[in-house]
Protein backbone atom coordinates (compact mmCIF):
# COMPACT_ATOMS: atom_id res chain seq x y z
CA UNK A 1 0.00 0.00 0.00
CA UNK A 2 1.64 3.74 -0.77
CA UNK A 3 0.92 6.13 1.71
CA UNK A 4 -0.01 9.79 1.87
CA UNK A 5 2.24 11.91 3.98
CA UNK A 6 0.74 14.05 6.95
CA UNK A 7 1.63 17.34 6.21
CA UNK A 8 -0.66 20.84 8.19
CA UNK A 9 -1.87 20.71 11.60
CA UNK A 10 -3.19 17.72 12.82
CA UNK A 11 -7.33 18.47 13.57
CA UNK A 12 -9.49 16.43 16.33
CA UNK A 13 -11.35 14.13 14.70
CA UNK A 14 -14.48 12.02 15.70
CA UNK A 15 -16.16 9.44 13.44
CA UNK A 16 -19.45 8.14 14.64
CA UNK A 17 -20.46 4.22 13.41
CA UNK A 18 -17.61 1.71 12.91
CA UNK A 19 -18.86 -0.01 9.65
CA UNK A 20 -17.56 -0.61 6.10
CA UNK A 21 -17.11 3.14 5.77
CA UNK A 22 -16.82 4.50 9.59
CA UNK A 23 -13.76 2.26 9.76
CA UNK A 24 -11.81 3.43 6.38
CA UNK A 25 -12.82 6.74 7.41
CA UNK A 26 -10.92 6.49 10.67
CA UNK A 27 -8.02 4.64 9.88
CA UNK A 28 -7.52 7.33 6.64
CA UNK A 29 -7.83 10.43 9.04
CA UNK A 30 -5.53 8.71 10.97
CA UNK A 31 -3.08 8.46 8.73
CA UNK A 32 -2.83 11.21 7.03
CA UNK A 33 -2.01 12.85 10.53
CA UNK A 34 -5.26 13.74 12.53
CA UNK A 35 -6.24 12.72 15.97
CA UNK A 36 -9.23 10.39 15.50
CA UNK A 37 -11.62 8.55 18.24
CA UNK A 38 -13.69 5.52 16.60
CA UNK A 39 -17.04 5.43 18.22
CA UNK A 40 -19.66 2.88 18.29
CA UNK A 41 -22.61 2.02 20.31
CA UNK A 42 -21.92 -1.70 19.76
CA UNK A 43 -19.70 -2.46 22.93
CA UNK A 44 -18.68 -5.72 21.84
CA UNK A 45 -17.17 -3.98 18.39
CA UNK A 46 -14.85 -1.63 20.18
CA UNK A 47 -13.73 -4.32 22.66
CA UNK A 48 -12.35 -6.53 19.23
CA UNK A 49 -11.38 -2.67 17.62
CA UNK A 50 -9.66 -2.52 21.09
CA UNK A 51 -7.81 -5.78 20.73
CA UNK A 52 -6.20 -5.00 17.05
CA UNK A 53 -9.66 -7.10 15.73
CA UNK A 54 -10.97 -5.47 12.12
CA UNK A 55 -14.86 -7.21 12.24
CA UNK A 56 -15.00 -7.37 8.51
CA UNK A 57 -12.81 -8.41 5.70
CA UNK A 58 -11.69 -5.78 3.66
CA UNK A 59 -8.13 -5.53 1.82
CA UNK A 60 -5.35 -3.43 3.38
CA UNK A 61 -8.21 -2.37 6.32
CA UNK A 62 -6.44 -4.15 9.29
CA UNK A 63 -2.75 -2.17 8.18
CA UNK A 64 -4.53 0.80 7.96
CA UNK A 65 -5.98 0.41 11.30
CA UNK A 66 -2.86 -0.61 13.64
CA UNK A 67 0.01 -0.78 11.27
CA UNK A 68 2.81 1.58 11.31
CA UNK A 69 1.36 4.71 9.72
CA UNK A 70 -1.05 6.08 12.56
CA UNK A 71 0.44 4.99 15.49
CA UNK A 72 -1.36 6.20 18.52
CA UNK A 73 -3.52 8.60 17.02
CA UNK A 74 -6.44 6.49 16.28
CA UNK A 75 -8.55 5.12 19.83
CA UNK A 76 -11.70 4.00 20.25
CA UNK A 77 -14.64 4.66 22.86
CA UNK A 78 -18.64 4.02 22.83
CA UNK A 79 -20.45 7.10 24.07
CA UNK A 80 -20.40 9.96 21.36
CA UNK A 81 -21.21 12.82 23.60
CA UNK A 82 -18.17 12.55 25.55
CA UNK A 83 -16.21 10.80 22.65
CA UNK A 84 -16.83 14.12 20.69
CA UNK A 85 -15.37 16.82 23.21
CA UNK A 86 -13.04 18.98 21.51
CA UNK A 87 -13.78 17.75 18.03
CA UNK A 88 -13.32 19.69 14.77
CA UNK A 89 -15.18 17.98 12.73
CA UNK A 90 -17.77 14.82 13.95
CA UNK A 91 -18.29 12.16 10.81
CA UNK A 92 -21.63 10.59 10.50
CA UNK A 93 -21.05 7.00 9.40
CA UNK A 94 -24.13 5.21 10.27
CA UNK A 95 -26.38 2.73 8.81
CA UNK A 96 -29.35 4.14 6.45
CA UNK A 97 -30.79 1.13 5.83
CA UNK A 98 -34.00 1.38 3.55
CA UNK A 99 -37.05 1.73 5.24
CA UNK A 100 -39.90 -1.38 3.92
CA UNK A 101 -41.48 2.11 1.22
CA UNK A 102 -37.94 2.17 -0.09
CA UNK A 103 -37.20 5.38 1.97
CA UNK A 104 -33.95 5.80 4.10
CA UNK A 105 -34.22 5.23 7.67
CA UNK A 106 -32.47 8.17 8.91
CA UNK A 107 -33.02 7.49 12.84
CA UNK A 108 -29.81 6.61 13.78
CA UNK A 109 -28.79 9.68 11.74
CA UNK A 110 -30.80 12.00 13.96
CA UNK A 111 -29.54 10.22 17.19
CA UNK A 112 -25.68 10.59 16.03
CA UNK A 113 -26.40 14.21 15.57
CA UNK A 114 -28.23 14.69 18.82
CA UNK A 115 -25.67 13.23 20.99
CA UNK A 116 -22.72 14.90 18.99
CA UNK A 117 -24.47 18.16 19.46
CA UNK A 118 -24.97 17.80 23.25
CA UNK A 119 -21.20 17.25 23.56
CA UNK A 120 -19.74 19.92 20.82
CA UNK A 121 -19.04 23.16 22.78
CA UNK A 122 -16.59 24.30 21.01
CA UNK A 123 -16.42 25.26 17.10
CA UNK A 124 -17.02 22.07 15.13
CA UNK A 125 -18.29 20.72 12.15
CA UNK A 126 -20.52 17.95 11.85
CA UNK A 127 -20.46 16.19 8.30
CA UNK A 128 -22.81 13.64 6.38
CA UNK A 129 -20.71 10.83 5.43
CA UNK A 130 -23.41 8.06 5.19
CA UNK A 131 -25.68 8.44 2.07
CA UNK A 132 -28.87 10.52 2.64
CA UNK A 133 -31.46 12.12 0.77
CA UNK A 134 -30.93 15.75 -0.63
CA UNK A 135 -32.78 17.87 2.64
CA UNK A 136 -30.98 15.99 5.49
CA UNK A 137 -28.57 18.69 5.87
CA UNK A 138 -31.52 21.30 6.89
CA UNK A 139 -32.92 18.47 9.21
CA UNK A 140 -29.67 18.19 11.05
CA UNK A 141 -29.51 22.01 11.59
CA UNK A 142 -33.37 21.95 12.59
CA UNK A 143 -31.41 18.76 15.17
CA UNK A 144 -28.73 20.90 16.23
CA UNK A 145 -30.57 24.10 16.72
CA UNK A 146 -33.16 22.11 19.41
CA UNK A 147 -30.18 20.85 21.30
CA UNK A 148 -28.73 24.30 21.69
CA UNK A 149 -31.71 26.24 22.08
CA UNK A 150 -31.10 28.03 18.76
CA UNK A 151 -27.93 29.30 19.63
CA UNK A 152 -25.13 27.02 17.03
CA UNK A 153 -22.80 29.71 16.08
CA UNK A 154 -20.38 27.31 16.44
CA UNK A 155 -21.45 24.17 14.70
CA UNK A 156 -21.88 23.70 11.11
CA UNK A 157 -23.25 20.37 8.65
CA UNK A 158 -21.27 19.49 5.78
CA UNK A 159 -22.01 16.87 3.39
CA UNK A 160 -19.10 14.62 2.45
CA UNK A 161 -20.26 11.63 0.58
CA UNK A 162 -18.37 8.54 0.38
CA UNK A 163 -17.11 6.79 -3.23
CA UNK A 164 -15.73 4.03 -1.18
CA UNK A 165 -15.82 0.77 -3.20
CA UNK A 166 -15.71 -2.55 -0.88
CA UNK A 167 -12.58 -4.66 -1.65
CA UNK A 168 -10.80 -1.30 -2.55
CA UNK A 169 -12.47 0.95 -0.24
CA UNK A 170 -8.58 2.32 1.75
CA UNK A 171 -7.55 2.29 -2.32
CA UNK A 172 -10.24 4.50 -3.08
CA UNK A 173 -10.09 6.57 0.20
CA UNK A 174 -6.35 7.34 0.59
CA UNK A 175 -6.60 8.16 -3.23
CA UNK A 176 -9.43 9.41 -4.11
CA UNK A 177 -10.52 10.55 -7.57
CA UNK A 178 -12.50 13.54 -6.07
CA UNK A 179 -13.39 14.77 -2.63
CA UNK A 180 -17.11 16.54 -2.57
CA UNK A 181 -17.75 18.69 0.25
CA UNK A 182 -20.96 20.83 0.83
CA UNK A 183 -21.56 22.94 2.70
CA UNK A 184 -22.71 26.61 3.87
CA UNK A 185 -20.41 28.55 5.65
CA UNK A 186 -16.65 29.69 4.99
CA UNK A 187 -15.12 28.98 7.95
CA UNK A 188 -16.40 24.95 7.53
CA UNK A 189 -15.33 24.46 3.90
CA UNK A 190 -12.20 25.88 5.16
CA UNK A 191 -11.81 22.90 7.55
CA UNK A 192 -12.80 20.42 5.22
CA UNK A 193 -9.67 21.98 3.36
CA UNK A 194 -7.68 21.75 6.30
CA UNK A 195 -8.82 18.48 7.14
CA UNK A 196 -8.36 16.81 3.50
CA UNK A 197 -4.83 19.03 2.74
CA UNK A 198 -2.43 15.68 2.79
CA UNK A 199 -4.90 14.37 0.20
CA UNK A 200 -5.38 16.84 -2.24
CA UNK A 201 -2.15 17.83 -2.07
CA UNK A 202 -0.99 14.33 -3.68
CA UNK A 203 -3.62 15.18 -6.49
CA UNK A 204 -6.92 14.57 -5.21
CA UNK A 205 -9.68 16.94 -6.74
CA UNK A 206 -11.65 19.07 -4.22
CA UNK A 207 -15.15 19.60 -5.56
CA UNK A 208 -16.88 22.37 -3.32
CA UNK A 209 -20.94 22.65 -3.51
CA UNK A 210 -23.83 23.26 -1.73
CA UNK A 211 -25.06 21.23 0.88
CA UNK A 212 -28.02 19.74 -0.70
CA UNK A 213 -26.22 19.53 -4.35
CA UNK A 214 -23.23 17.09 -2.62
CA UNK A 215 -26.29 15.41 -1.20
CA UNK A 216 -28.49 14.32 -4.27
CA UNK A 217 -24.72 14.01 -6.60
CA UNK A 218 -24.11 10.98 -4.09
CA UNK A 219 -27.43 9.78 -5.00
CA UNK A 220 -27.07 10.88 -8.59
CA UNK A 221 -23.48 8.68 -8.96
CA UNK A 222 -24.87 5.39 -7.71
CA UNK A 223 -27.98 5.44 -9.85
CA UNK A 224 -26.10 6.26 -12.99
CA UNK A 225 -23.53 3.33 -12.15
CA UNK A 226 -26.95 0.81 -11.33
CA UNK A 227 -28.39 2.79 -14.86
CA UNK A 228 -25.38 1.57 -16.95
CA UNK A 229 -25.28 -1.80 -15.59
CA UNK A 230 -28.92 -2.39 -16.31
CA UNK A 231 -28.54 -1.11 -19.55
CA UNK A 232 -25.99 -3.59 -20.25
CA UNK A 233 -27.94 -6.33 -18.91
CA UNK A 234 -31.04 -5.21 -21.25
CA UNK A 235 -28.43 -5.59 -23.96
CA UNK A 236 -27.64 -9.48 -22.88
CA UNK A 237 -31.34 -10.17 -23.72
CA UNK A 238 -31.53 -8.46 -26.38
CA UNK A 239 -27.85 -9.66 -27.87
CA UNK A 240 -29.41 -13.36 -27.06
CA UNK A 241 -32.51 -13.32 -28.83
CA UNK A 242 -30.60 -11.71 -31.67
CA UNK A 243 -27.09 -13.91 -31.77
CA UNK A 244 -25.01 -11.13 -31.39
CA UNK A 245 -22.14 -10.61 -28.43
CA UNK A 246 -23.08 -8.34 -25.62
CA UNK A 247 -19.25 -8.20 -25.13
CA UNK A 248 -18.53 -7.04 -27.78
CA UNK A 249 -21.14 -4.86 -27.85
CA UNK A 250 -19.64 -2.90 -24.37
CA UNK A 251 -16.15 -3.32 -26.10
CA UNK A 252 -17.37 -0.97 -28.84
CA UNK A 253 -18.95 1.10 -26.51
CA UNK A 254 -16.57 1.60 -23.94
CA UNK A 255 -14.02 2.93 -27.11
CA UNK A 256 -16.46 6.04 -27.31
CA UNK A 257 -15.13 8.02 -24.59
CA UNK A 258 -17.69 9.47 -23.75
CA UNK A 259 -19.75 6.46 -22.63
CA UNK A 260 -16.50 4.71 -21.20
CA UNK A 261 -16.10 0.89 -21.04
CA UNK A 262 -16.56 0.53 -17.03
CA UNK A 263 -19.78 -0.79 -15.04
CA UNK A 264 -21.00 -2.41 -18.75
CA UNK A 265 -20.44 -5.98 -17.86
CA UNK A 266 -23.61 -7.90 -18.23
CA UNK A 267 -24.41 -10.63 -16.23
CA UNK A 268 -26.13 -11.53 -12.66
CA UNK A 269 -26.69 -8.02 -11.71
CA UNK A 270 -25.83 -5.85 -9.00
CA UNK A 271 -26.25 -6.13 -5.40
CA UNK A 272 -24.33 -5.03 -2.32
CA UNK A 273 -25.45 -2.61 0.15
CA UNK A 274 -25.06 0.78 -1.46
CA UNK A 275 -27.06 0.52 -5.20
CA UNK A 276 -30.57 -1.57 -4.20
CA UNK A 277 -30.92 0.99 -1.33
CA UNK A 278 -29.61 3.87 -2.58
CA UNK A 279 -31.96 3.62 -6.30
CA UNK A 280 -34.42 3.11 -4.03
CA UNK A 281 -33.99 6.18 -1.55
CA UNK A 282 -33.21 8.16 -4.63
CA UNK A 283 -36.61 7.26 -6.30
CA UNK A 284 -38.26 7.80 -3.37
CA UNK A 285 -36.98 11.31 -2.49
CA UNK A 286 -37.77 12.14 -6.69
CA UNK A 287 -41.42 10.59 -5.89
CA UNK A 288 -41.51 13.17 -2.68
CA UNK A 289 -39.90 16.10 -4.38
CA UNK A 290 -43.01 15.39 -7.15
CA UNK A 291 -40.79 14.30 -9.67
CA UNK A 292 -41.64 11.11 -11.19
CA UNK A 293 -38.12 9.29 -11.95
CA UNK A 294 -39.45 6.04 -13.75
CA UNK A 295 -36.67 5.30 -15.29
CA UNK A 296 -34.66 4.00 -11.76
CA UNK A 297 -38.04 1.47 -11.52
CA UNK A 298 -36.68 0.00 -15.04
CA UNK A 299 -33.23 0.27 -13.40
CA UNK A 300 -34.71 -2.32 -10.70
CA UNK A 301 -36.77 -4.45 -12.62
CA UNK A 302 -33.86 -5.37 -14.94
CA UNK A 303 -31.46 -5.62 -12.47
CA UNK A 304 -34.39 -8.61 -10.95
CA UNK A 305 -34.83 -10.22 -14.65
CA UNK A 306 -30.69 -10.51 -14.47
CA UNK A 307 -31.27 -13.31 -11.77
CA UNK A 308 -34.25 -14.58 -13.72
CA UNK A 309 -32.49 -15.32 -17.26
CA UNK A 310 -29.92 -17.30 -15.28
CA UNK A 311 -32.62 -19.65 -14.01
CA UNK A 312 -33.82 -19.97 -17.26
CA UNK A 313 -30.61 -20.53 -18.80
CA UNK A 314 -30.11 -23.71 -16.47
CA UNK A 315 -33.64 -24.90 -16.51
CA UNK A 316 -32.75 -24.59 -20.62
CA UNK A 317 -29.65 -26.68 -20.01
CA UNK A 318 -31.00 -29.13 -17.17
CA UNK A 319 -34.57 -29.86 -18.35
CA UNK A 320 -36.31 -30.26 -14.66
CA UNK A 321 -34.75 -28.78 -11.90
CA UNK A 322 -36.68 -30.68 -8.91
CA UNK A 323 -33.84 -33.63 -9.10
CA UNK A 324 -30.46 -31.54 -10.30
CA UNK A 325 -27.67 -30.20 -8.22
CA UNK A 326 -26.66 -27.09 -9.06
CA UNK A 327 -23.31 -25.66 -7.70
CA UNK A 328 -22.80 -22.18 -6.88
CA UNK A 329 -19.12 -20.32 -7.61
CA UNK A 330 -18.87 -16.91 -5.54
CA UNK A 331 -21.31 -16.06 -2.89
CA UNK A 332 -20.08 -12.99 -1.84
CA UNK A 333 -22.13 -9.44 -4.19
CA UNK A 334 -18.83 -9.17 -6.01
CA UNK A 335 -15.23 -10.95 -5.88
CA UNK A 336 -12.49 -9.16 -3.10
CA UNK A 337 -15.28 -8.86 -0.56
CA UNK A 338 -16.76 -10.55 2.40
CA UNK A 339 -20.05 -9.54 2.44
CA UNK A 340 -23.18 -10.95 1.19
CA UNK A 341 -25.61 -8.40 1.87
CA UNK A 342 -28.05 -8.19 -1.68
CA UNK A 343 -25.77 -10.59 -3.12
CA UNK A 344 -27.31 -11.63 -6.39
CA UNK A 345 -25.19 -15.00 -6.35
CA UNK A 346 -27.48 -15.75 -2.64
CA UNK A 347 -30.73 -14.41 -4.60
CA UNK A 348 -29.99 -17.33 -7.39
CA UNK A 349 -29.16 -20.32 -4.49
CA UNK A 350 -32.50 -19.20 -2.63
CA UNK A 351 -34.33 -19.32 -6.25
CA UNK A 352 -32.59 -22.27 -7.85
CA UNK A 353 -33.87 -24.07 -3.76
CA UNK A 354 -37.36 -22.48 -4.32
CA UNK A 355 -37.31 -24.39 -8.33
CA UNK A 356 -36.51 -27.47 -6.36
CA UNK A 357 -32.92 -28.21 -7.07
CA UNK A 358 -30.15 -28.82 -4.29
CA UNK A 359 -27.63 -26.28 -4.39
CA UNK A 360 -23.66 -26.10 -3.32
CA UNK A 361 -21.95 -22.95 -2.72
CA UNK A 362 -18.01 -22.13 -2.53
CA UNK A 363 -16.79 -18.78 -2.14
CA UNK A 364 -13.03 -18.05 -1.13
CA UNK A 365 -14.15 -15.32 1.62
CA UNK A 366 -17.81 -15.19 1.79
CA UNK A 367 -18.61 -19.00 2.92
CA UNK A 368 -19.62 -18.37 6.49
CA UNK A 369 -22.11 -15.51 5.48
CA UNK A 370 -23.34 -16.82 2.79
CA UNK A 371 -24.33 -19.96 5.42
CA UNK A 372 -25.85 -17.79 7.66
CA UNK A 373 -28.45 -16.20 5.14
CA UNK A 374 -29.27 -19.21 3.08
CA UNK A 375 -29.14 -21.78 5.78
CA UNK A 376 -30.38 -24.51 2.91
CA UNK A 377 -27.31 -23.99 0.68
CA UNK A 378 -24.24 -26.43 1.56
CA UNK A 379 -21.68 -24.94 1.44
CA UNK A 380 -18.35 -26.70 0.67
CA UNK A 381 -14.38 -25.95 1.56
CA UNK A 382 -13.43 -26.31 -2.40
CA UNK A 383 -15.04 -25.50 -5.70
CA UNK A 384 -13.99 -28.77 -6.62
CA UNK A 385 -16.31 -30.18 -3.48
CA UNK A 386 -19.56 -28.02 -4.35
CA UNK A 387 -18.84 -29.17 -7.96
CA UNK A 388 -18.41 -32.59 -7.29
CA UNK A 389 -21.75 -34.78 -8.74
CA UNK A 390 -22.92 -31.25 -9.93
CA UNK A 391 -25.07 -31.60 -13.05
CA UNK A 392 -24.37 -27.31 -13.88
CA UNK A 393 -21.87 -25.04 -12.25
CA UNK A 394 -23.15 -21.62 -12.16
CA UNK A 395 -20.38 -19.07 -12.37
CA UNK A 396 -22.01 -16.25 -9.53
CA UNK A 397 -18.82 -13.69 -8.68
CA UNK A 398 -16.56 -13.82 -11.01
CA UNK A 399 -13.61 -13.99 -8.44
CA UNK A 400 -10.44 -14.10 -9.88
CA UNK A 401 -9.24 -17.69 -8.60
CA UNK A 402 -12.07 -19.29 -10.85
CA UNK A 403 -10.22 -18.47 -14.21
CA UNK A 404 -7.24 -20.35 -12.64
CA UNK A 405 -9.39 -23.81 -12.26
CA UNK A 406 -8.43 -26.85 -13.50
CA UNK A 407 -11.24 -27.49 -15.87
CA UNK A 408 -10.16 -31.44 -16.54
CA UNK A 409 -10.38 -31.96 -12.92
CA UNK A 410 -13.71 -29.92 -12.98
CA UNK A 411 -14.89 -31.43 -15.66
CA UNK A 412 -14.28 -34.94 -14.07
CA UNK A 413 -15.98 -34.62 -11.00
CA UNK A 414 -19.27 -32.92 -12.43
CA UNK A 415 -22.37 -34.81 -12.94
CA UNK A 416 -22.87 -33.68 -16.57
CA UNK A 417 -20.00 -31.07 -17.70
CA UNK A 418 -22.57 -28.02 -17.92
CA UNK A 419 -21.52 -24.93 -17.12
CA UNK A 420 -23.79 -21.22 -16.77
CA UNK A 421 -21.97 -18.63 -16.45
CA UNK A 422 -23.43 -15.60 -15.27
CA UNK A 423 -19.82 -13.44 -15.08
CA UNK A 424 -18.69 -14.31 -18.30
CA UNK A 425 -15.34 -15.09 -16.69
CA UNK A 426 -14.67 -17.93 -19.12
CA UNK A 427 -13.74 -18.29 -23.21
CA UNK A 428 -15.03 -20.83 -26.01
CA UNK A 429 -12.16 -22.07 -26.46
CA UNK A 430 -11.30 -23.62 -22.96
CA UNK A 431 -15.18 -24.67 -22.70
CA UNK A 432 -14.83 -26.17 -25.78
CA UNK A 433 -11.70 -27.76 -25.32
CA UNK A 434 -12.55 -29.09 -21.69
CA UNK A 435 -15.80 -30.51 -23.42
CA UNK A 436 -18.53 -28.53 -21.63
CA UNK A 437 -21.86 -27.37 -22.39
CA UNK A 438 -21.21 -23.29 -21.81
CA UNK A 439 -24.34 -21.25 -20.99
CA UNK A 440 -22.82 -17.25 -21.05
CA UNK A 441 -24.73 -14.16 -20.62
CA UNK A 442 -25.97 -12.39 -23.47
CA UNK A 443 -23.53 -14.40 -26.18
CA UNK A 444 -24.33 -17.41 -27.92
CA UNK A 445 -24.58 -20.91 -25.92
CA UNK A 446 -22.16 -23.72 -26.37
CA UNK A 447 -24.17 -26.66 -26.53
C1 LIG B 1 -20.59 1.21 -4.87
C2 LIG B 1 -19.98 2.43 -5.61
O1 LIG B 1 -19.13 1.99 -6.67
C3 LIG B 1 -19.24 3.32 -4.64
O2 LIG B 1 -18.75 4.46 -5.31
C4 LIG B 1 -20.25 3.71 -3.56
O3 LIG B 1 -19.80 4.67 -2.72
C5 LIG B 1 -20.73 2.47 -2.83
O4 LIG B 1 -21.37 1.64 -3.78
P1 LIG B 1 -19.72 -1.16 -4.08
O5 LIG B 1 -21.11 -1.41 -3.59
O6 LIG B 1 -18.58 -1.52 -3.19
O7 LIG B 1 -19.51 0.39 -4.43
O8 LIG B 1 -19.55 -2.01 -5.41
P2 LIG B 1 -19.28 -1.75 -6.96
O9 LIG B 1 -17.89 -2.14 -7.28
O10 LIG B 1 -19.74 -0.43 -7.39
O11 LIG B 1 -20.25 -2.87 -7.58
C6 LIG B 1 -21.64 -2.86 -7.28
C7 LIG B 1 -22.34 -4.06 -7.90
O12 LIG B 1 -22.42 -3.91 -9.30
C8 LIG B 1 -21.66 -5.41 -7.65
O13 LIG B 1 -22.66 -6.36 -7.33
C9 LIG B 1 -20.99 -5.73 -8.97
O14 LIG B 1 -20.86 -7.12 -9.19
C10 LIG B 1 -22.00 -5.12 -9.95
N1 LIG B 1 -21.43 -4.76 -11.27
C11 LIG B 1 -20.45 -3.81 -11.36
C12 LIG B 1 -21.91 -5.37 -12.42
O15 LIG B 1 -22.81 -6.23 -12.37
N2 LIG B 1 -21.41 -4.99 -13.64
C13 LIG B 1 -20.44 -4.04 -13.77
O16 LIG B 1 -20.05 -3.74 -14.90
C14 LIG B 1 -19.94 -3.44 -12.59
Amino acid sequence: MHTVASTGEPLRVAVVGTGHVGLVTAGTMAAIGHHVVGVDSDRSKIERLEGGECPFFEPGLHELLFGRQGPGRLEFATGTTAAVDGADVVFICVGTPARATGEANLVAVEQAAREAAAGLSGRAVIVEKSTVPAGTAHRLRQTLARVWRGSIDHLAVASNPEFLREGRAVEDSLFPDRILVGAEEDWAFETMRRLYQPITEAGARLIETDITTAELAKHACNAYLALKISYANALARLCERAGADVEAVADVMGSDARIGRQFLNAGLGYGGYCFPKDIQAFRRLASELGYDFGLLDEVVRINEDAVESVIDKVREALWNLEDKRTALFGLSFKPGTDDVRFSPSLKLAARLIEEGAACTGYDPEAADNAAREVPALEICPTPYEAARGAHCVVISTEWEEFAQLDLAKLQEVMAYPIIADGRNLFDYPAMRAHGFAYYPTGRAPLT
